[in-house]
């Protein structure tokens, strides 16, 4: 079953959020068995959103958690609350919380403890910029950013991880098969050396209905990390629809 996440990043506030959210439900329970779909919304959105889908096969996460599991920390909001407002998963370390809000290795290292704690499923971002991919240092970037995964304890949850590359993100440009297929390889081979757990590997960057099929039609894609194209039903349901032809 290939994996359909959505990344709402700063957009669709309520009560939009709800009523998209239903939408997305009405036109995709026929493909629930074929497909799992997860809304990372705002936290604002979380428990609404999670109320709209709850008991079906879509999932709520949320986009980021504290680092912290409670305290003195204006502004943060924990794991825990997140798990509390319905999110059954969170993502760690996207590009943009690391090039605009300064996220750096120990702290995601934090972050994964603290989600697994809640009982929420992380899904670490990972992925190089055009800058790293020109120079040759996919290879070293990516071993840093995976090295996160050294002291964490994943108990029995299961290792997700999305590739996205910086350059591909938001731009219209996605990577090629054969990036995606290289770049799966080498975090497959990296995380294999740091534990001994075979990860799902997500594609995010750039993914839309035109391309939907070549990068799901990859067998190291479990499933794709969707920005842009998840804000809309026109171009969300191509995606899930596509996914679903891949079946049970
Ligand atoms: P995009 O974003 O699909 O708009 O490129 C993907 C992401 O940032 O997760």
């Amino acid at each position: 079953m290939k994996l359909v996440f959505a990344n709402w990043k700063l957009h669709l506030p309520l009560p939009e959020a709800v009523d998209y959210a239903k939408d997305i439900f009405n036109h995709t329970q026929e493909l629930a068995r074929q497909t799992e779909i997860v809304l990372f919304v705002p936290h604002t959105q979380l428990f609404a959103v999670s109320a709209v889908v709850q008991n079906t096969f879509i999932g709520t996460g949320a986009q980021d958690c504290s680092r912290f599991s409670e305290g003195a920390y204006t502004g943060e909001v924990s794991a825990r609350m997140c798990a509390a407002a319905g999110a059954v998963a969170v993502l760690i370390g996207h590009s943009e919380r690391r090039r605009y809000f300064g996220e750096i290795e120990p702290h995601l290292q934090e972050k994964l403890s603290r989600a697994l704690e809640a009982d929420l499923e992380p899904v670490l971002c990972v992925g190089e910029t055009l800058d790293q991919r020109q120079k040759g240092e996919i290879e070293k970037i990516l071993r840093q950013q995976l090295s996160v995964l050294g002291e964490v304890d994943l108990a029995s949850k299961r290792l997700l991880i999305a590739y996205e590359p910086v350059w591909a993100i938001g731009t219209g440009v996605n990577a090629s098969p054969e990036q995606i297929e290289k770049a799966h390889a080498l975090i497959c081979h990296i995380v294999g050396e740091i534990k001994s757990i075979t990860p799902l590997i997500l594609y995010g960057g750039s993914v839309s209905p035109a391309n939907i099929r070549e990068i799901m039609a990859i067998p190291s894609v479990a499933g794709v990390l969707v920005g842009g194209a998840s804000l809309k039903l026109e171009t969300f349901l191509p995606l899930v629809r596509e996914a679903a032809n891949f079946g049970e």
